[in-house]
């Protein structure tokens, strides 16, 4: 039996609970915890996530006894722990005595002290004091009955150019190219006389004066994230010497640039995000499904954890919105619904002081009299009615490319014909129309197998290596669709210009040359006909594009560039490539993306369903739960659900169609067919 399998049968489904801070409270507060945590049916909590200063007050000095108080408190009252290590945040008296320890930013200031993260990952003084603690914690609740699951530190994330940094950095450049010469080439250091002739003399890349060399710059962005995960490794390593039949891991953020997650996870036993989607944004839970979509690929399809979110408001921004009634509700059902196999929440008790003292919690100031305590308790109640789901998970015909190292190629290294690239954006513009049409979709790097998919999309992949440019190549000469957007196969994983034109890596692909790539100047908007006579209008990019073998779906229709292809549609194999030469407007793209994904044979399993009642299934062999999660403040009269089942939230047989309050739910549980 996997760790992971062992966990939930622990939990009994799925896990639900959240940080607890013990330390902040008297131990009599302790007591109303618990009692609460039962009424509530909390079964784990994530316990001393930053309590370093509170376990180790002196250098060597420790003190349990409120930690052994507290887990044998939870244990007899049948609540598991997911207990951290606490290495986020080192106490002063550690960063006193080697104040080496703090982050040097990129600008070389220093941090002080009064926060958190304030570590540099590379440095040896740190790693050393984190083991040692990490050793300590391990050796005392390795077997305690309560440890369900160990949470390795919190969100790692410092960038560090510490002298410390640059000594890693070198070890990580030697590991990486092996002699000084084919450091040289990568880097193309013949220009503007860059050449290195000794290690010693390579530095982490500190802000200079004009612009930073490119190559370099990425290969810091890389061995950043490695350094964080050797962190990891190493705490993660410490805890199994002691015992290695629970599982580890650490919590991930959002859309976080920082972290490569797909070299994480797999040193992990489940991959948890910790999310905090704005009430404020009316499409914040698209960019939710993503992620959801996200986590569940990054272990080729396992169930994650939901490890943070927010019962009601956050306080970190300048405007924190409560979340209405329900809220909290259908965005825990949607992580379910994309196989997340907990609700867990930051945190359990509202803190009366510091940073996060306005952070809402599952039992907030207010107390259990409140409407976010009752919503906690009907929650946890619901959660018992669909633990059948937990353990399951789904499998998509359409997957979109999301990779570190082309997010850093195209925002982190500058000098590209627009700087104003985002990411983030452009994936969630690919991800929209999916989203909305309620198709599956998976999520995979550019190293990831691309069996079984008959629909890739790459939303401008300007850095991508040989490997991935094999990869996509042969998914579409072997029968697959790739929709492909602009500015995409431009480099190698140097971030050198591929040879013989653009787009280096996909011309034969897409059928097309491009001599020069035209960013627009603001405000022009660009007249676009497509073949069948539509119209439609692009901005912000056109590529001087060539046709060889590829047709023009859509041309320009105005301007220098008239005549030539927008959009372009090329026979490739035995699939099809379908390339977006422009920033077409949102619903023009949107259509011409779903028609492709048509004409690929992949067909929406929710047709008619109105877009803001989201739609998607997991299951197992024998049986799906199906989730109709309405995200509008209007109620959803009759909508279409194909076949029958039962309605676990209601118990109520359901067949034809379902009716949804505003902000309602349905989870139908239905045999396979
Ligand atoms: C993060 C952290 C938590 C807390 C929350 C809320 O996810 O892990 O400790 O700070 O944000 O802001």
């Amino acid at each position: 039996m996997s760790r992971m399998d062992a966990f939930r049968n622990r939990v009994g489904g799925f896990a639900f609970g959240g940080d607890y801070n013990p330390e902040q409270w008297d131990p009599a507060v302790w007591r109303e915890d618990v009692r609460l945590m039962r009424e509530a049916g909390v079964n784990v909590v994530s316990l001393g996530v930053f309590a370093w200063a509170s376990l180790e007050p002196e250098p060597g000095t420790y003190e349990f006894g409120w930690m052994d108080e507290i887990m044998d408190l939870l244990h007899e009252n049948g609540i598991s722990v997911n207990l951290a290590t606490p290495t986020a945040a080192p106490p002063v008296w550690l960063t006193q005595l080697h104040p080496e320890v703090f982050p040097v930013m990129a600008d070389g200031e220093r941090f002080g002290f009064g926060n958190r993260l304030h570590y540099d990952p590379s440095s040896p003084i740190y790693r050393e004091y984190a083991a040692a603690i990490t050793t300590k914690l391990a050796e005392r609740y390795s077997f305690h009955p309560a440890l369900a699951m160990w949470h390795i530190s919190n969100e790692y994330g410092p960038t560090a150019y510490n002298e410390a940094a640059s000594v890693n950095f070198r070890r990580w450049l030697r590991r990486r190219y092996g002699d000084l010469e084919t450091l040289n080439e990568a880097w193309t250091t013949r220009f503007w006389s860059q050449r290195y002739t000794d290690w010693d003399q390579i530095e982490v890349p500190h802000i200079p004066r004009t612009w930073m060399n490119p190559s370099r710059r990425l290969d810091f962005k890389r061995f950043t994230s490695d350094a964080l995960l050797e962190c990891y490794i190493a705490e993660r390593d410490i805890v199994r010497s002691f015992r290695d039949d629970i599982p580890v891991l650490t919590n991930f953020m959002r859309f976080y640039k920082h972290a490569d997650y797909w070299k994480w996870a797999p040193e992990e036993d489940a991959v948890a995000l910790d999310i905090y989607p704005n009430p404020a944004d009316a499409d914040s839970h698209v960019s939710a499904a993503f992620q959801f979509d996200l986590f569940r690929s990054l272990k080729g399809g396992q169930p994650w954890l939901l490890m943070e979110q927010a019962a009601s408001a956050v306080s970190q921004w300048q405007l924190n919105i409560v979340k209405e009634p329900g809220r909290m509700r259908l965005g825990s059902l949607q992580a379910l619904s994309r196989a997340s196999d907990s609700v867990m929440f930051f945190q359990w008790r509202a803190s009366r002081g510091g940073q996060e003292r306005f952070h809402s919690a599952m039992l907030p100031h207010s107390g259990p009299d409140s409407r976010t305590f009752r919503e906690i308790v009907d929650l946890g109640r619901e959660l018992k009615l669909l633990a059948p789901a937990a353990g399951t998970t789904s499998r998509a015909e359409i997957a979109v490319l999301f990779d570190w190292d082309g997010w850093w190629g195209l925002e982190e290294t500058a000098g590209i014909p627009r700087s104003d690239f985002g990411y983030a954006d452009t994936v969630m513009r690919h991800y929209t129309p999916l989203w909305e049409g309620h198709h599956p979709v998976d999520v995979v790097s550019s190293a990831s197998s691309l069996e079984g998919y008959k629909v890739l999309v790459v939303p401008n992949a300007y850095l991508i290596d040989d490997e991935g440019v094999r990869r996509i190549t042969e998914f579409a000469r072997d029968g697959g669709t790739v929709i492909m957007s602009f500015f995409s196969g431009v480099v190698d994983e140097c971030n050198r210009v591929r040879p013989d034109g653009y787009p280096g890596a996909f011309r034969e692909l897409i059928g097309a040359k491009i001599d020069e790539y035209w960013p627009a100047r603001p405000h022009e908007v660009f007249a676009v006909e497509f073949a069948d006579g539509r119209r439609a209008t692009s901005t912000w990019w056109r590529d001087d594009l060539h046709l060889e073998t590829g047709k023009a779906l859509a041309t320009y229709a105005d301007g220098l560039l008239a005549g030539r292809a927008a959009v372009v549609d090329n026979r490739f194999g035995a699939g099809r490539v379908v390339y977006f030469a422009t920033l077409l407007e949102e619903a023009a793209f949107g259509a011409e993306l779903l028609a492709a994904v048509e004409a690929a044979g992949v067909r929406s399993p929710f047709p008619g369903v109105p877009a803001h009642v989201e739609c998607s299934v997991r299951g197992d062999e024998a049986d799906e739960y199906v989730f109709l999660l309405n995200h509008s403040g209007e109620r959803a009269e009759s909508v279409p659900f194909p076949g029958e089942g039962t309605d676990l939230l209601t118990g109520e047989r359901v067949s034809g169609a379902v009716e949804l309050a505003p902000l309602g739910a349905a989870v139908i549980r239905r045999a396979r067919a």
